[in-house]
């Protein structure tokens, strides 16, 4: 087998090569409670064994290898799921985070699927972690340069806008949610704060830890930390709202590792309200980034990443959960017209 990006033979049984030793691998942790410790294992900083284990060694299954090398035909996306988990089709309505379908919309069959072409991939509730977890396994060794190219190198302004929102300094002990492959770690990094990325994606985690970040970069799931309660300054997250299965318990998660006073940053996309913005948008988003997507890296994934959206609460309820969970001061800030938003709040 091949791996068509770098051209090189591909070892199913490959593994990531772990980060170099650092200073502190392999020895005890002599730091206080209030702070990180470096090694996974630590007493302070209890990692759970399966989560700590593909941070190491990230073993790419067989699947996932040929996961890379075939990337299914635009005409074939409606057949690659197994029997009974074929992704719902029609319009829905997003609860709680969680995307609901309109009553008799299951059965609505758009033109394109009418054509045995699959429009709408936004899978179920029950199988959303899984499938977002694959997916981004599979499309990590892309997702940068894709992510740079789709926003035309506007998601990086954003995420500065991010950081210096919650003002992080080098006193702040920041957790970046989600953190993918590191981008916002690597931007509050550069402040001297010490940083904790996590993500559920092994494939993202050793994009990230191959950039020689200064951070701690950790496999776990948003909703369930391994972080003690109170220990960060500031919680960060980039563009992981709409791929979370519950919003209210990523914020629970976010709530409880802050300490009060401490700050919240969360960037996500957004539908732009100016008539004609909101309609290029729309035709850039659901047409287009599917389009090369497929081209460039996977197609089911730029076809979800697009429609995923409609997972995302109206702002108001959003900005409600936000309360809900715990915060203060909570707010909104439109960024680049409304392509992206960014909520901020302060722990109570
Ligand atoms: C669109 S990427 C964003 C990555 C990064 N924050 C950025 O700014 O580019 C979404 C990330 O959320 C992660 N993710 C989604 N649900 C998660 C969960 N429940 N727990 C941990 N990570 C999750 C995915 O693995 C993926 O890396």
């Amino acid at each position: 087998m091949r791996n068509i990006r770098e051209g090189k033979a591909l070892n199913p049984r490959r593994r990531v090569r772990p980060p170099p030793a650092g200073p502190d691998s392999g020895r005890a942790c002599d730091r206080d409670s209030s702070s990180l410790c470096n090694v996974v294992s630590c007493c302070q900083f209890s990692v759970d064994e399966q989560s700590s284990k593909p941070y190491e060694k990230v073993r790419l299954p067989i699947t996932a290898s040929l996961e890379v090398l075939y990337t299914p035909r635009r005409t074939e996306l409606g057949t690659n799921w197994p029997v009974g988990k074929r992704p719902r089709v029609g319009s829905g309505v997003v609860v709680g985070g969680q995307r609901r379908e309109k009553k008799g919309a299951r059965d609505k069959v758009s033109p394109q699927d009418k054509g045995g072409l699959l429009t709408h991939v936004l899978p179920s509730p029950a199988e959303k972690a899984s499938v977002v977890r694959a997916m981004f396994d599979r499309i990590a060794t892309r997702y940068d340069r894709l992510n740079r190219l789709f926003s035309f190198g506007l998601d990086q302004y954003w995420r500065r806008v991010t950081v210096r929102a919650v003002r992080v300094t080098a006193q702040d002990r920041v957790v970046d949610l989600a953190c993918g492959t590191g981008d916002l770690s690597a931007l509050a990094a550069r402040t001297g704060a010490r940083v904790v990325g996590v993500d559920f994606s092994g494939n993202m985690l050793a994009g990230a830890r191959q950039r020689g970040i200064d951070a701690l970069f950790v496999q776990a799931d948003a909703s369930s930390l391994p972080i003690p309660s109170q220990w960060a300054t500031v919680v960060l997250s980039g563009f992981a709202l709409r791929n979370l299965v519950s919003i209210p318990a990523v914020l629970a998660e976010a709530a409880r590792v802050l300490t009060p006073g401490g700050r919240l940053a969360l960037l996500e996309v957004d539908t732009p309200s100016g008539r004609i913005l909101r309609w290029g948008h729309q035709a850039y988003f659901t047409r287009i980034v599917p389009w090369l997507g497929s081209l460039l890296s996977d197609a089911w994934a730029y076809t979800y990443l697009p429609q995923s959206v409609s997972y995302l609460p109206e702002s108001a309820e959003l900005q409600s959960m936000i309360e809900e969970a715990g915060f203060l001061q909570v707010g909104k800030r439109q960024l680049s017209g409304g392509v992206a938003q960014l909520l901020t709040a302060v722990r109570r």
